[in-house]
C-alpha cells in the first residue's frame, strides 16, 4: 500500500478577498519535498493552485512558504520527516480560520507572512524589492569620485 499524506492548503482567488483551506492527498516518495508534493496537487487534482519556484535548489528563496506555521523553502523542506516548528522569537502565524487541522497527521501549506496574497500561495514581491533597490545591497562599480590619495 502507498503511503500518502494530507496537505491542508491554503487557497485564495484574485478577484475574491474569501479565503478557505483545502485538503488534497499526495502519495510519499522517499525524498519528496513540499514543492514537489505541490507539483503532484497541481497535475492531479488542481491545475489553478498558483506558488512560486524558480531555481529549485534553495537558491533564489522565490519558493518561500509558511509551512506548519513556520517560513520555509519548499524545494528544501522534506514532506519526512517534517515536525511542527517553532521557534521562541517567531510568533504563530495566523492567517485564515482554520480549526480543524491536526499537526500530528497533515501538513499545512500558507503564504509567507506579512505580505499582501496575489493567490492562493502567491504573495506580492514588490514591496520586498522597492526596499532592496532602496538600500543597494551591492558594490557599484561605476566610481564618480576622485581617486583616494596616499597624503598619509
Ligand atoms: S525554488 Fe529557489 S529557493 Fe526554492
Amino acid at each position: 500500500m502507498i503511503k500518502e499524506k494530507t496537505f491542508v492548503i491554503f487557497r485564495k482567488e484574485e478577484t475574491d478577498s474569501e479565503r478557505h483551506y483545502e485538503r488534497y492527498k499526495v502519495p510519499l516518495k522517499p525524498g519528496i519535498t513540499i514543492l514537489e508534493a505541490l507539483f503532484y496537487i497541481q497535475d492531479y487534482y488542481d491545475s489553478l493552485l498558483a506558488f512560486r519556484y524558480s531555481c529549485r535548489g534553495a537558491i533564489c528563496g522565490s519558493c518561500g512558504l509558511t509551512i506548519n506555521k513556520f517560513p520555509q523553502l519548499a524545494c528544501k523542506t522534506q514532506v519526512e520527516p517534517i515536525t511542527v516548528k517553532t521557534h521562541p522569537r517567531v510568533p504563530e502565524l495566523v492567517f485564515g480560520e482554520i480549526t480543524d487541522w491536526d499537526p500530528e497527521t497533515e501538513i499545512l501549506i500558507e503564504p509567507l507572512p506579512n505580505m499582501v496574497v496575489l493567490k492562493d500561495l502567491v504573495v506580492d514581491r514588490e514591496p520586498f524589492w522597492r526596499f532592496y533597490r532602496e538600500i543597494q545591497p551591492f558594490i557599484d562599480t561605476e566610481f564618480e569620485g576622485k581617486a583616494p590619495t596616499s597624503d598619509l
